[in-house]
């Protein structure tokens, strides 16, 4: 029998220790389920047409400068809440078909849009949250390729949620693969981070250091949304510097 193929995926728990050159042509996950990820499908799926990721304000104003008004939106937040002069914060609820359908976002958000934005030489980069886990499952068993999962955390320290998020992708691609998964340690311990509390993600969500804090500060039912495994199916991609939904090219018959 011929020996099976091999897919390599290095997890990381925050993005401090990588590098952007580190990123580049290599496949790349980033994950950040409360709330950049969510916010970043669900606006997609609602007809958004681009989403322009930024670590800094002063991408923000210079993006900003060069697009016109009336397209554009300046969404993000500090300390979850929205930024003094911009259209919108980083709650998926704001982001409706109403609001953001034809328009281009630039998003700012404290660990996700930066961690993002480091992947932007990487040969393939897609943007993961529980709830569009299937449609990224997909594209990896599709992709046959090695892979690198970062999770955003936060203000570079280990998150639970997203490290769950992490080991289910990597759960759930080894029962779709016919690959063998060869995991470093992190991937290794996520999977197992899943196994033990990713069956109740809403339960995860809300005992989560930050899943609290946006409880406090009025976004419990954020929450809900970020939770709800499938419920976007979208996939996120990150191209240069835009996020785009990646149409799936299914081959015939499929
Ligand atoms: C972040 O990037 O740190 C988060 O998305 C924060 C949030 O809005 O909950």
């Amino acid at each position: 029998m011929p020996a099976k193929s091999q897919i390599h995926i290095a997890a990381y728990f925050t993005p401090r220790n990588i590098e952007e050159m580190h990123l580049k042509d290599k496949n790349v996950v980033v994950i950040d389920v409360l709330r950049a990820s969510t916010t970043i499908a669900v606006a997609l799926r609602n007809g958004a047409k681009e989403i322009i990721p930024v670590g800094d304000i002063e991408s923000v104003v210079k993006i900003s400068g060069s697009l016109f008004g009336n397209v554009t939106l300046r969404a993000g937040e500090r300390n979850g809440r929205m930024i003094e002069g911009f259209n919108l914060g980083n709650s998926p609820k704001e982001f409706t078909e109403e609001i953001v359908k034809g328009k281009s976002i630039i998003l700012m958000t404290t660990n996700g849009t930066a961690a993002m934005a480091k992947g932007r030489h990487a040969k393939n980069h897609v943007i993961a949250g529980f709830v569009n886990l299937s449609v990224v499952v997909r594209f990896l068993r599709d992709l046959k390729s090695d892979f690198i999962i970062i999770c955003a955390g936060s203000e570079n320290s280990f998150c639970i949620e997203d490290a769950v998020c992490a080991g289910k992708i990597i759960n759930h691609l080894g029962k779709e693969m016919d690959a063998q998964l060869v995991l470093d340690d992190a991937g290794r311990a996520a999977a197992a981070l899943d196994k033990n509390f990713g069956k109740d993600i809403l339960k995860l969500l809300g005992t989560s250091q930050h899943g609290a804090y946006l409880s406090e500060i009025g976004f419990a039912d954020d929450l809900k949304v970020c939770s709800e495994l499938d419920s976007v199916r979208v996939l996120p991609k990150l191209s240069g510097s835009i996020i785009r939904a990646h149409r799936e090219v299914h081959p015939r018959g499929a």
